[in-house]
């Protein structure tokens, strides 16, 4: 593992959806890991700033024994690009909104979620807000599936 641990934010369009989700599941496997890391998401728009997440996502999670009424919708801002080494995007459009954003002199990395996800890569994590239950449950499904091949490739490090 490198000398500093990980700090990931997780991005999507509203962070009421998908990235609240991909919090959660980052959060879980941090734990499981027994890694204190800095884990947090946001949206790249601010139209639901200080909005906890919609109850479909909290029903998902709390299926898988995670609570996540107590988030606080944020925009993404400037120093996300230092604070955190990584940042995922739930898809293509909020990629290329980060790219746009971006400090010249951001340290953070950023890439699409499902990039980590060797069957998925180049996909996007499907916006499930005019979806049904199932599509958030597909939506949690596709971010544990990420968080456990990040934390995998975590403990053990390519050599
Ligand atoms: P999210 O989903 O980006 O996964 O949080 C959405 C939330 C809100 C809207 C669109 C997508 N909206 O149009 O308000």
């Amino acid at each position: 593992m490198s000398e500093r641990l990980p700090a990931v934010l997780l991005v999507c369009l509203g962070n009421i959806c998908r990235s609240p989700l991909a919090e959660a599941a980052f959060r879980a496997e941090a734990d499981r890991a027994g890694l204190d890391m800095l884990i947090d998401s946001a949206g790249t728009a601010d139209w639901h700033t200080g909005k906890a997440p919609d109850p479909r996502s909290v029903d998902v999670a709390r299926n898988a024994g995670i609570d996540i009424s107590g988030l606080k919708a944020r925009q993404v801002i400037a120093d996300d690009f230092h604070r955190f080494t990584h940042i995922f995007a739930m898809d293509d459009a909020n990629l290329a909104h980060l790219r746009a954003i971006a400090p010249p002199d951001a340290t953070a990395e950023c890439a699409l979620l499902l990039d980590l996800d060797e069957f998925r890569r180049g996909a996007s994590v499907i916006d499930p807000y005019y979806g049904d239950a199932e599509l958030f449950a597909l939506t949690w499904q596709a971010v544990t599936t990420a968080a456990r091949a990040f934390f995998a490739k975590l403990e053990k490090p390519p050599r």
